[in-house]
C-alpha cells in the first residue's frame, strides 16, 4: 500500500479536493447532498486519526477514498505528466465521486434476454461497420476519427465502451451522443457497456445510450447468413458476463454456419499483462473458441491498437486507441508472455503521441474485409477476415 494514502493528513487533502469537485458539480446530480455527507463523515474520520500511523478506515467513503488515491498514484507513474484524459489525468476526483454515487444509488437496472432467440437483428449481408472504442471523451481526437469515420460512410456504428470519467448522466451528452458520427449513411447505432460507464452505476449508459440508440440491452446479436456479430457486456459485472448472457451465446453460436465474431470492453488477453492473466472474460468463453465457434474477437478498454496472431484459437484485436492520448506501447513485453502478434500500431503524431484510429468491417456475403483506419485517415493495416476457422490448432496452441 502506498504510504501517501494512507496518511491521515493526505486523506483529509484528497477529501477536500473531492468536496471542492462534488460542490462544482451541477445541481442535476441528486445524489450530490447524500456524498457531500459521506465526504463529511470521511473527513471527520481521518482528520482525528492518530498522525504518523498507517490510517485503515472503517467507513465505507474514507475507503473508497483511498483506493482512488491509489489508483490516481499508480496511473502517475505510467505516464507524467498530466494530460486531459490520459493516464494520469486527476479526473480521479470526478470517477472517485461517481463510485460514491453508486454506492448511495446502485447500479441501474440489467436488461437479459427473454429467451435465446431474444436480442437478434439482421445484418446486411453487404453491411459497412465502424467499431470504435474508449471514444467518449468529447477531445479534439475523437473529433477527428469521428471525422474519419464518417468519412467512410458506415451503416452501422458500433461503440465498444467507456464514456469519461464515469459514464454520468451530465457526460453523456456532453461527451458521446451530442458527438458522435453522424453521416447519412448510418443506419443503427449500438454501443457496449464499458467500466468507466459502470463507475457511475450505469445509470447513463441503460437510461440514455440505450434509449438514444434503440438498443434495448447491452448486449445484442447481429447477423446473416455469414456472419455473427456478437456484442456482449464484460462491464455491469466488471470483468465478467453478467445475466443469461452465457447461456444466450452459446445457444447461439452453436447453431447454424455463420462464422461468430465477439465485441466485448474487456480483453480476454494481452500481451503487455503477465501471462497468467486469465479471468472470466476468457473462461467462460473458452469451450467456444476451443470447439472452433469464434472466429474472431475486438475489444477495447486497453488504449492500444494490436493485431493478434491466432490465440486460444480466435483472432483478437484490440481497438481500444478511440481517443485517450496513449504513448508508444514497448517493443518488450512481460517474460513469460507468448501470445503471438501481428502488429502494434505504434505511429506517433509527434514522437510521443500515439495515433488514435477505429476499425471498419465491410461484408459482401462471405467475404469481410478489415480496415484499421487513423485519426488522420492513414490505413496501417488492413485484412480479409473470412478464412477458415482451424479448430485443430487451437488446442495445440494453449
Ligand atoms: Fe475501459
Amino acid at each position: 500500500m502506498d504510504p501517501r494514502t494512507t496518511d491521515p493528513r493526505q486523506v483529509v487533502a484528497a477529501i477536500d479536493t473531492l468536496m471542492n469537485e462534488a460542490m462544482r458539480r451541477p445541481a442535476s446530480v441528486r445524489s450530490r447532498p447524500t456524498v457531500m455527507a459521506l465526504l463529511k463523515e470521511a473527513r471527520k474520520e481521518a482528520a482525528t486519526a492518530p498522525p504518523g500511523q498507517v490510517f485503515l478506515p472503517r467507513s465505507a467513503a474514507a475507503s473508497q477514498v483511498q483506493s482512488a488515491m491509489a489508483a490516481h498514484e499508480r496511473s502517475l507513474e505510467i505516464l507524467p505528466p498530466f494530460e486531459p484524459f490520459s493516464n494520469s489525468d486527476p479526473g480521479w476526483a470526478s470517477v472517485a465521486l461517481a463510485v460514491l454515487e453508486r454506492l448511495i444509488r446502485g447500479r441501474a437496472p440489467f436488461v437479459d434476454a427473454a429467451s435465446n432467440s431474444d436480442l437478434r437483428l439482421p445484418l446486411p449481408a453487404d453491411a459497412k461497420l465502424a467499431l470504435f472504442s474508449d471514444w467518449g471523451t468529447g477531445q479534439a481526437a475523437a473529433g477527428r476519427v469521428k471525422t474519419q469515420i464518417d468519412a467512410f460512410h458506415p451503416t452501422h456504428l458500433i461503440h465498444l465502451g467507456d464514456i469519461y470519467y464515469a459514464g454520468e448522466e451530465h457526460e453523456v451528452p456532453d461527451r458521446f451522443l451530442d458527438k458522435l458520427p453522424s453521416s447519412a449513411s448510418i443506419q443503427s447505432r449500438f454501443a457496449l457497456n464499458g467500466n468507466h460507464e459502470m463507475y457511475s452505476g450505469g445509470h447513463g449508459y441503460f437510461g440514455q445510450v440505450l434509449p438514444a440508440f434503440s438498443q434495448r440491452a447491452s448486449y445484442f446479436c447481429l447477423e446473416n447468413d455469414d456472419w455473427r456479430i456478437i456484442g456482449l457486456d464484460t462491464a455491469y459485472d466488471d470483468k465478467d458476463y453478467h445475466g443469461c448472457q452465457m447461456e444466450w451465446l452459446h445457444s447461439i453460436v452453436r447453431t447454424g454456419a455463420q462464422k461468430n465474431i465477439l465485441l466485448t470492453h474487456h480483453q480476454p488477453f494481452s500481451i503487455y499483462e503477465r501471462a497468467d492473466v486469465d479471468g472470466a472474460v476468457m473462461n467462460k468463453v473458452a469451450d467456444l473458441l476451443d470447439e472452433g465457434r469464434i472466429h474472431a474477437w475486438f475489444w477495447g478498454h486497453e488504449h492500444k491498437h494490436i493485431v493478434y496472431l491466432r490465440h486460444r484459437n480466435v483472432l483478437g484485436r484490440c481497438i481500444g486507441h478511440g481517443a485517450i492520448p496513449y504513448s508508444p506501447p514497448s517493443r518488450s513485453f512481460p517474460p513469460g508472455n507468448k501470445i503471438p502478434v501481428q502488429f502494434v500500431n505504434r505511429r506517433t503524431i509527434d514522437g510521443a503521441h500515439c495515433v488514435n484510429g477505429f476499425a471498419t468491417m465491410e461484408l459482401d456475403g462471405p467475404r469481410m474485409v478489415v480496415r484499421y483506419i487513423d485519426e488522420d485517415g492513414f490505413v496501417p493495416f488492413q485484412e480479409n477476415l473470412e478464412f477458415e476457422i482451424a479448430t485443430q490448432a487451437a488446442a495445440a496452441g494453449r
